[in-house]
């Protein structure tokens, strides 16, 4: 007998789609992992088991971003919205600045975190464009004086995208990468940090991904909480205290998911072929449905669209919903509709989306 599983059109902004092949492994190894008798969840941390699965996601993620030798890889807790208190804890020293660019809501939470320990300036912005576009690379105010420069390479809730990041020589680079690790190749070492919540193309929440280069982490300031110290973390090799286990075992996972198929290239070409299934639906609409992002900023992970006419967009979001499709409401902040096209969310799905938008304005125009 064959059982067919049933997956949905999932489109949720994370957490979000994992690889089906990654949740079966996870399923037929939950009670018993590796003829230990325990489920993962159930391992000491302290065991040879557990470092196996730990040490080898390190391992996988420097391989797949070809991580430099001087970073260190490390999995905390407290999601991407920790990072945000963390970063000036640790590197704003007193008197001194940091440069932000705002991209949209999680730049400014980043930025609001930032004024209690600092002053936070802003080093470019595109609020007033109601954040639809990245900055212009001549836009942007490097201050080397600051203690870095934060920004957001993929913005969730308004769809944009950088696609080429600012070089800013000795001044260390941060980005909030949340919404776009892994999604395609990149050069770690123009950054003095990346972090990332793992809830989108990493696994399940609850671990977050941080790749910080040891020279920086060197300079952190050494009066704040253990727990909040990045040296705390690096020295332990992330097992200071009790990791979220069973989150890094997914994680480590859904890195081989990557290498399997056939790693970041890979990965980036598929996500370019699934994002323009649903571009090209909005630019041949004839204004039936608009973008919210610049052509030249648009993400390749959160496509942000309206439907021109608002009674209309309220029956396209409850048509999708009828139809199958998961999780095409905007952000409650902005509406509108959003389709997360992450990693694991596969191609026909959104080449289903793309056939279900032009079915409906056949429909309705
Ligand atoms: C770009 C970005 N940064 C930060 C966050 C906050 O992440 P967390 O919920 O892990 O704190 C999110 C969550 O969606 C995000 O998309």
């Amino acid at each position: 007998m064959t059982v067919t599983t049933k997956r949905a059109f999932n489109f949720n902004a994370g957490p979000s789609a994992l690889p089906l092949e990654v949740l079966q492994k996870a399923q037929a190894e939950l009670v018993d992992f590796k003829g230990t008798g325990m489920s993962v969840m159930e391992l000491s941390h302290r065991s040879a088991e557990f470092e196996g699965v730990h040490n080898e996601a390190i391992a996988n993620l420097r391989e797949l971003y070809d991580i430099p030798e001087n970073y260190e890889v490390l999995f905390l807790q407290g999601g991407a919205s920790l990072q945000f208190s963390m970063i000036p804890m640790n590197f704003v020293k007193e008197g001194q600045k940091a440069s932000y660019i705002q991209t949209g809501a999680w730049s400014e939470k980043a930025f609001a975190e930032a004024k209690l320990f600092g002053t936070p300036v802003e080093a470019a912005s595109s609020k007033s464009n109601n954040y639809k576009n990245i900055p212009a690379l001549s836009e942007i105010q490097i201050d080397e004086e600051a203690a870095y420069l934060h920004l957001t390479s993929n913005n969730t809730i308004f769809g944009t995208q950088w696609k080429t990041f600012p070089t800013t020589g000795d001044l260390p680079l941060i980005a909030d990468m949340s919404s776009d690790i892994l999604s395609k190749k990149i050069d770690v070492s123009n950054f003095a940090m990346i972090y990332a919540g793992a809830q989108k193309n990493l696994g399940p929440s609850g671990v977050t991904v941080v790749i910080i280069r040891k020279e920086f982490l060197e300079k952190a300031n050494s009066n704040i909480p253990t727990m909040l110290k990045y040296a705390t973390h690096s020295k332990n090799n992330s097992l200071y205290n009790t990791p979220p286990t069973f989150g890094i075992y997914m994680l480590g996972e859904v890195l081989k998911w990557v290498k399997a198929e056939g790693g970041l290239e890979a990965i980036e070409q598929r996500n370019e072929e699934k994002a323009k299934y649903i571009y090209d639906v909005i630019d041949n609409s004839n204004g039936f449905y608009y973008g919210h992002a610049t052509e030249d900023s648009r993400s390749l992970m959160n496509i942000t669209f309206r439907v021109a006419d608002e009674e209309l967009e309220k029956k396209f979001l409850a048509e999708a919903k009828t139809a199958g499709f998961v999780g095409l409401n905007g952000h409650r902040s902005v509406g509108g509709c959003r389709a997360s096209t992450y990693n694991a969310v596969p191609l026909e799905t959104c080449k289903a989306l793309a056939d279900f938008m032009v079915k409906f304005q056949q429909d309705n125009q």
